[in-house]
């Protein structure tokens, strides 16, 4: 499939929708709190996005050989890589917790996932994982420009990786977003150095790294959906949806609730 450029109407869709999913992430943070379970926060925020005029593009998701994705949202814990389904099991004090929330507004999606510590204490290394995957996404977003290829956002995100004795999931990534909920181009959060895809304007895709507090390597558990570290160590993920634009790149899922963004950042 060959990577969209985006009309100037449809980035106007996009840029709804994802101000949108970033709102629900704004709007479900005070209740991220020891003793809620998550299939609770689940269904508060397909409430929200229901009453904002939006589906999530996760329920009933079925790609080829997959089962239908059973909730609005991912609430991925602890050893959790991604795409945890919400149940009625409550955070726990110490917890991270990635919630990754994706609609459908007026046929876009917008996609992104922010980390969440449950309770006032939380690990050393827990806390280190959480915001350097925080910082390994926004050096990655730092590295999307028009005529630059798309692998030194792989570059960037690994390096940050590397320095901070973490690992980068392999198998998933970020990947094109528009009308459908993955579209080309695979967005690898490591050096794949035959991944010569030149940036142009108007192409958006997600900037999602997962990295894990061990080895890279995951598991499947047998629900079809969730994804685990193999050495059930921490792994932690953030994600943004970025238009390219003439001059560098535009962060779309920001919303007034966001958190504090780095300083070398420029949006
Ligand atoms: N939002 C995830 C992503 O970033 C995809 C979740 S698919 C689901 O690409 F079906 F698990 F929800
Ligand atoms: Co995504
Ligand atoms: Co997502």
């Amino acid at each position: 499939m060959a990577i969209v450029i985006k009309t100037s109407e449809e980035i106007a869709g996009m840029r709804k929708a994802c101000r949108l999913a970033s709102e629900v992430l704004d709007y479900i943070t005070p209740y991220v709190k020891v003793g809620v379970a998550t299939i609770e926060l689940d269904r508060m925020m397909n409430d929200f996005m229901k009453a904002h005029g939006a589906v999530s593009a996760c329920l009933g998701y079925a790609p080829a050989g997959y089962k239908p994705y059973p909730a609005a949202t991912c609430i991925s814990i602890n050893h959790v890589v991604c795409h945890g389904i919400p149940s009625e099991k409550a955070l726990k004090k110490g917890d991270i917790v990635n919630i990754d929330v994706t609609v459908i507004l007026d046929g876009f999606y917008g996609d992104t996932s922010r980390m969440f510590i449950v309770g006032d204490k939380v690990s050393v290394s827990a806390k280190h994982l959480v915001d350097a995957t925080y910082e390994c996404m926004w050096r990655g977003i730092a590295a999307i420009a028009p005529g630059k290829s798309l692998n030194e956002v792989g570059i960037a995100c690994e390096r940050v990786a590397r320095a901070e004795g973490l690992s980068v999931v392999h198998e998933y990534g970020g990947h094109g977003v528009g009308r459908h909920f993955h579209e080309d181009p695979f967005v690898s959060h490591y050096n794949t150095p035959d991944n010569n895809i030149i940036l142009k304007p108007g192409m958006i895709f997600t900037v999602e790294p997962m990295l894990n507090a061990g080895s890279r390597h995951i598991s499947g558990l047998n629900d079809g959906w969730t994804v685990i570290t193999r050495d059930r160590s921490l792994s932690a993920q953030w994600e943004h949806t970025v238009l390219v634009t003439e001059t560098g790149y535009e962060v779309l899922t920001i919303s007034d609730g966001y958190p504090p963004i780095p300083d070398y950042i420029h949006c």
